[in-house]
């Protein structure tokens, strides 16, 4: 059986499906890997690196579709790419489900058999495989290095000949993966931080991070599901929390919000005014501006000047540390292929939870109840 590695089109994307380490682990389990002439090479493994370690390189992505069993990706296939799947094909990927269900309406037609990694169940089995969770631990990371260089002060407290220098003071908004990674790296940075997040479950995981959790009057009883996810909340409750965060906001230095509610568009959490409120030269980096942003000024792939302060809406902060994201994602993924796995060939079965949860379009429909609910809508 052939898996094949494509090389990401998407604009900025430079992580790769499979590091040279993975296509290791791959050997042997008698597959052959077929990587894509320099599909590794933004995120700094150069077509050698795989060659050495076993894999064949593919001159283009014609090839390496048309020779690959299994494919895999980072990023979903854009429209012109799905014509080069073809029925029977295994194709794995962040394949965005809720977010373009027609695409799962094309790979059902075509008759390829997709997993979409953001529908792998989050249970502790499946842990290895939550390709949501590694790429946003490495995103929580980058959001305050990217603070960090925008705001024209140091984090942590200095107190030198020449003076002293207060540490700098982050709000982290959101308190899910991105969001600890987020708290965990301003603090070892020096930072005073404090984080906020709907479900009071998590209060405990801020305050052992060395962070303050900021308590709101707010009536967060229903504020979990039963997957650990956020659930929505009424708009009024929002105007609530966004009065409430306001002053908090205006004193920090540093916003970094994170706050997401899965299949819906990103809670509104900061107006305008809020920031308006902020000192010139302090930073909010937006987390959820690919899903609309959790800030009201926030542009996706934009940094926008709004009154002296910065307000970043990168949408792939993962990508920008292509390496280390690379090497979890392509963990993920080879965990979930050992799973699938059985004496070198692809066995589905379907009964199977992390099987059945990851599993997007199979057999010409489309097997996730949420995507094709979406997908008919
Ligand atoms: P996410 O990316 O969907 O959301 C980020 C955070 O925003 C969440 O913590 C959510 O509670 C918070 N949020 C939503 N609305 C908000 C609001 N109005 N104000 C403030 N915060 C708000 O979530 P993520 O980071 O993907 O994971 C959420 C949870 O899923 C984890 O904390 C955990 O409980 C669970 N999980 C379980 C795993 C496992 O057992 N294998 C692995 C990863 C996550």
């Amino acid at each position: 059986m052939i898996v094949g590695v494509v090389k990401e089109t998407r604009a900025g994307e430079r992580r790769v499906a499979l590091v040279p380490d993975a296509v290791k682990q791959l050997a042997g389990d008698s597959l052959e890997i077929l990587v894509e002439a320099d599909a590794g090479a933004a995120a700094g493994f150069p077509d050698s690196y795989y060659s050495e370690v076993g894999a064949t390189i593919a001159a283009d992505a014609a090839v390496l579709h048309e020779r690959s069993t299994v494919i895999l990706r980072v990023q979903s296939p854009a429209d012109g790419e799905v014509e080069a799947l073809r029925r029977g094909q295994f194709l794995i990927g962040l394949l965005e489900p809720l977010d373009r269900p027609q695409l799962a309406r094309q790979l059902a037609d075509r008759g390829v058999t997709a997993f979409a990694m953001e529908l792998m169940p989050r249970i502790t089995r499946a842990q290895s495989m939550d390709a949501l969770s590694s790429q946003s631990t490495i995103a929580g990371y980058r959001a305050v290095l990217l603070a960090a260089t925008y705001l024209p002060k140091i984090f942590p407290m200095l107190v030198t000949a020449a003076g002293t220098l207060s540490p700098a003071k982050v709000l982290v908004i959101g308190a899910g993966v991105a969001g600890l990674q987020a708290i965990g790296t301003a603090r070892r940075l020096g930072a005073v931080v404090e984080a906020y997040d709907t479900r009071p479950a998590v209060k405990e995981q801020v305050e052992s991070l060395g962070a303050r959790f900021v308590e709101l009057d707010l009536d967060t009883g229903d504020a979990e599901d039963a997957g650990g996810y956020a659930r929505a909340q009424s708009e009024d409750f929002y105007r609530q929390q966004r009065e409430q965060l306001g002053q908090r906001v205006a004193r920090s230095d540093v916003v970094i919000t994170t706050a997401l509610v899965p299949g819906q568009t990103a809670p509104r959490l900061i107006e305008a005014a809020a920031v308006e409120a902020m000192r010139p030269g302090s930073v909010v980096v937006d987390l959820a501006a690919a899903k609309g942003g959790n800030c009201a000024v926030t542009e996706a792939d934009r940094i926008v000047n709004h009154g002296g302060v910065s307000v970043l809406g990168h949408t792939n902060l993962a990508a920008e540390i292509p390496a280390h994201a690379s090497q979890m994602y392509a963990k993920n993924l080879v965990t979930f292929l050992k799973h699938l796995l059985e004496e070198g060939e692809l066995q589905l079965d379907l009964e199977d939870e992390i099987t059945k949860g990851a599993l997007l379009t199979h057999e010409g429909a489309i097997a996730n109840d949420a995507v094709r609910a979406r997908a008919e809508g």
